[in-house]
């Protein structure tokens, strides 16, 4: 057991003492976690091996997951990777700093751990000022997944890092919620097309635009994701409660829902349900034990701001199953419905079928 400190930090100005104490427990081999634009990271120095176990130890993570690692700007990505992939600069301007990582060949420096033995490597440059204050100050490249237990859902939250990691970690600079709420998205491009390998903060419309070729595949079997990227294990963002989802019309997933709820309310269960604006007067019909909103469809970057919150609420909340709807595709609605998907392992009952990309 470590003792784990907390210390608050201003999101926008991060106060200087506070960062330099943060960036000497980093240099220390120290684990820091700390604000990112996506989601909380867990921080260790990607230069060393020792550091970065810890980061594994911590969240009970396989070895054979790689992971994140942050960098400042263009010239700390040198430190990182041995070449500038063809479609990077033009990727890097566009959406960097931002919730974008992309997968470049690994530099021989970096420790194996990082990688999980890969020869590439993940990287990105985050848009927060605390992260961006921490990386200044350490000027160390950081491998940051996210701050959770491995398998549970991320943390927007200084609470849900607690929950996950208190005394496992030494630092968690909170910095309030983290804006947009759900992970970056990972693009790999060492390969030919390149390939979305993971839904998130960056809409795949708008990579697309720089990068026609860009490949997508929505499917959810062990085996292709174990196959597209290692650690995007189907069973991930999981609350404890079994999830059941509904992927289709919103009127028929409203209908579904209902049902599906009224026989488990008749076995005696208790039903939360995780819904939309557009939902809550069907649904309120229903006789559910809980009913929790993300906000408007059409909200959908609220929507994903509130996603992991309100599942771990609805977790705490003593329920013995939770149902929810998927959003359409479009902006970071793929990204809502990967999580919602794998939070359900993949249990997803579908009543016609939706737009595919
Ligand atoms: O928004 C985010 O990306 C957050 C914040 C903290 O930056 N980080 C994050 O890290 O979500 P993590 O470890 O939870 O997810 C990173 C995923 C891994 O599960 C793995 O699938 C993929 O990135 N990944 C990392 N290195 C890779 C590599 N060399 N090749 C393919 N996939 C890789
Ligand atoms: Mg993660």
């Amino acid at each position: 057991m470590t003792t784990t400190r907390v210390l608050t930090v201003d999101r926008e100005h991060p106060e200087p003492g506070t960062v330099a104490e943060a960036a000497r427990v980093l240099l220390e081999g120290g684990l820091v976690v700390f604000p990112t634009e996506t989601v909380y990271g867990l921080g260790a120095t990607a230069l060393s091996a020792r550091a970065v176990e810890r980061i594994f130890a911590a969240k009970e993570r396989p070895a054979t997951d790689p992971l994140i690692v942050h960098v400042l700007d263009l010239g700390g990505l040198a430190q990182v990777t041995r070449a500038l992939p063809e479609g990077l600069p033009a990727l890097a301007a566009a959406f960097w700093p931002g919730p974008l990582t992309v997968i470049v060949p690994r530099h021989p420096n970096l420790p194996a751990a990082v990688t999980a033995g890969a020869d590439s490597v993940a990287v990105r440059i985050p848009a927060h000022p605390v992260a961006r204050a921490l990386l200044l100050a350490a000027n160390v490249p950081v491998a940051a997944p996210s701050a959770n237990r491995f398998s549970r859902p991320s943390p927007t939250r200084a609470e849900h890092v607690l929950a996950d990691l208190d005394g496992r970690v030494d630092l968690i600079l909170d910095g309030g919620p983290t804006p947009v709420g759900v992970e970056s998205t990972i693009v790999d491009l060492t390969g030919s097309p390149p390939r979305l390998l993971r839904p998130g903060g960056v809409a795949f419309e708008a990579l697309r635009e720089l990068l026609p070729g860009l490949m997508v595949v929505e499917r959810y079997s062990a085996e292709t994701f174990a196959a597209q990227a290692p650690g995007q294990f189907l069973k991930h963002y999981a609350p404890r409660t079994p999830l059941q989802v509904f992927d289709g019309d919103p009127e028929a997933c409203r209908d579904a829902m209902l049902a599906a709820a009224r026989q488990a309310a008749a076995r005696g269960l208790r039903v939360g349900a995780l819904a939309f604006a557009e939902d809550l007067e069907a649904l309120a019909a229903g006789g559910l034990a809980r009913l929790e909103t993300l906000g408007s469809e059409r909200a959908i970057e609220q929507a994903a701001a509130r996603l992991f919150d309100v599942l771990r609420a609805l977790d705490e909340a003593g329920l013995d199953l939770l149902l929810a709807r998927l959003p359409g595709p479009a902006g970071l609605g793929l990204a809502l419905r990967d999580r919602l998907t794998r939070a359900a392992e993949g249990n997803v009952t579908r009543l016609s079928s939706t737009a595919v990309l």
